[in-house]
């Protein structure tokens, strides 16, 4: 595998690694009643945000199983941080990985995650081979279920009430996609051995 080029930059964003100064702007998101429930670690006080500050800038490579890559999501005429996202290398044998995203709420709606998610999808299945890509959602996020399916993702479970969230029931939604499902109208692939019968017209098939 070739090395990890970063940032990696796409139309209105740059993806980069988090770095120590982003602390302020993490904050300003992560503390957020809404955003909580879907960080890995609870980020209530100062001193939370700058621990989850230090994980994330170590997650930079994916060289082994359980390994994280937490990149920064950064819109490029104003260097604001709006987001970050992750891509989790779950498992090897398999080459299974796992999607995770959050956004500040005062920007979401502009297409950032759509954009975000989009590269880091091209690089979990063009760089690093991965075969399937799982994300999961709040079933209650209607925004977040249209996010993945305009992806392309497919939902594949819904776990209700399987864990409480602050007295409340969490509703789970587990999506995934395979390598060959990922814009597949971009992707050709032939799978017919070389001395299969030549080609008929379509309507023929
Ligand atoms: C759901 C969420 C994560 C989507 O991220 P986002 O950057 O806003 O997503 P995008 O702007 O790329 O939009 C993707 C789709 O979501 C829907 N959507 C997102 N925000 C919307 C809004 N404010 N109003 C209407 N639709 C919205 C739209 O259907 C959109 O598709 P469209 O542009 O074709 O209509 C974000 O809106 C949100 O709620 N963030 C809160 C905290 C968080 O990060 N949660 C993580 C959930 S697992």
């Amino acid at each position: 595998m070739s090395s990890l080029n970063l940032p990696i930059e796409t139309d209105h964003l740059i993806l980069r690694p988090i770095e120590r100064s982003d602390v302020e702007a993490v904050g300003r998101y992560h503390i957020l009643p809404s955003v909580q429930r879907y960080v890995e670690r609870p980020t209530r006080y100062a001193e939370d945000v700058a621990a989850a500050v230090a994980v994330m800038r170590a997650q930079i490579v994916l060289h082994r199983p359980g390994d994280t890559l937490t990149l920064a999501i950064v819109r490029k005429g104003d260097k604001v941080l709006v987001g970050q996202v992750s891509l989790q290398w779950s498992n090897a044998s398999a080459g299974q990985g796992e999607l995770r995203f959050c956004i500040d709420p005062a920007h979401s709606g502009k297409g950032y995650l759509t954009e975000a998610l989009t590269a880091l999808i091209d690089l979990a299945f063009d760089h690093f081979r991965i075969h399937r890509l799982m994300a999961r959602c709040d079933g209650r996020s209607h925004h977040s279920i249209k996010l993945m399916q305009k992806l392309g993702l497919r939902l594949e479970a819904h776990y209700r009430e399987h864990a409480l969230f602050q007295g409340e029931w969490d509703e789970e939604l587990h999506f995934a996609i395979l390598d060959r499902e990922w814009r597949p109208s971009t992707k050709v692939v032939d799978f017919r051995p070389r001395s299969a019968a030549p080609d008929l017209p379509r309507a023929a098939i």
